[in-house]
């Protein structure tokens, strides 16, 4: 088990404790507002990699590095018009830029996985006041072992990584719950939408004035099985769209209408009863590990509206339900 100190009660304990950790190269599990983080200094390589090891990634795929300002940011790369005005728009909050990386920034290139650009994002609330602390920018994928549901709890960090990391800070549950949007604005002006998150695409397209070139859509129907990263992947298989519920599966319904077969479900979660989507991306990622800690074999999913958060939400629903390596 891993130490956890509650930031609200032990906030200076745990902001020395955490510089502490880092600077003995080692990860320390931290909240954000998307989802918690599994944090390590960018510049050290050797910290890196206990990252990597720590989610036991496959390979080393980039990680997004998190600062405490724009003007820390700007010391580690380029920015664009359009990327300052949505950092400017938007920062703190849940929107990652990939930007071209600065020459010899210091930015380790196990972080950036040797692309010349780096995602960067400046996460709200206490992760922040962290990265001022310790000085220096923190690369940070979600805290969840490789392939598996992110965590939104200290204690889903717990039990998922408790076993291989010192320390976890315990900020409660994340208020987004879903990671945050990922966008790069191309050297021709374009902007590119490379993953929906806990910002809503519409409120980017508000701000930069254009509208954004999407990703082909994560469809595990068209796109040809092993061609769909399978990720967020619960133990029980998914069952997306339903409209009812087979005997012992579990329900994960939306916007609180009951489904026929109910009675017979493992059991029946709500990601909104009022239908609202923010709450709904809040909730997922827990009623997805609830619903496969009910034992169920199959989790059966409502439709979720493909608006709004619901964008990132049905993105994260469709990596769950596709096929496993
Ligand atoms: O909300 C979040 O974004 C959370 C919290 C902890 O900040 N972090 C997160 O990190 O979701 P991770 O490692 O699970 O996802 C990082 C994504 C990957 O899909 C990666 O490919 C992309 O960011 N990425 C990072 N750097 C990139 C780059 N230079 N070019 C393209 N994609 C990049
Ligand atoms: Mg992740």
């Amino acid at each position: 088990m891993a130490r956890h100190i509650d930031i609200e009660k032990q906030r200076e304990t745990a902001l020395h404790d955490a510089v502490d950790v880092l600077l003995s190269g080692h990860p320390v599990a931290i909240p954000t507002e998307t989802v918690y983080g599994l944090a390590a200094d960018a510049t050290n390589p050797a910290a890196i990699a206990r990252i990597y090891e720590t989610k036991g990634r496959p390979q080393f795929n980039p990680l997004i590095c998190h600062m405490a300002s724009i003007a820390m940011a700007e010391e580690y790369a380029l920015f664009d018009p359009i990327s300052r005005k949505l950092a400017e728009a938007f920062w703190p909050g849940p929107l990652t830029l990939i930007l071209p990386l600065k020459p010899d920034s210091g930015i380790h290139a196990l972080a950036t996985a040797g692309l010349d650009s780096v995602g960067i994002r400046i996460p709200k609330g206490f992760a922040s006041a962290l990265i001022a602390a310790f000085g220096r920018p923190l690369a940070a994928p979600s805290a969840n072992s490789s392939g598996k549901i992110s965590s939104t709890s200290a204690a889903h960090v717990e039990a998922d990584l408790g076993d291989r990391i010192s320390l976890i800070l315990d900020d409660g549950a994340a208020p987004v719950g879903v990671e945050s949007t990922i966008v790069k604005v191309e050297k021709d002006g374009s902007v590119r939408l490379l993953r929906p998150g806990g910002l809503v695409a519409k409120d980017i397209e508000r701000v930069a004035g254009i509208k954004l070139i999407r990703p082909k859509k994560a469809s595990a129907a068209i796109e040809a099985p092993g061609m769909l990263a399978s990720h967020y992947a619960p133990g029980a298989s998914v069952r997306l769209n339903a409209t009812s519920v087979e005997k012992g599966e579990a329900l994960i319904r939306f916007g609180g209408q009951p489904i026929p077969g109910e009675e017979q479900a493992a059991i029946v979660l709500d990601l909104s009863p009022q239908g609202d989507l923010a709450e709904a991306a809040a909730n997922l990622f827990d009623h997805l590990k609830t619903a496969d800690a009910s034992g169920a074999a199959s989790i059966a999913i409502t439709a979720i509206p493909d608006t709004g958060l619901g964008e990132a939400i049905n993105d994260r629903l469709t990596r769950a339900a596709a096929p496993r390596p």
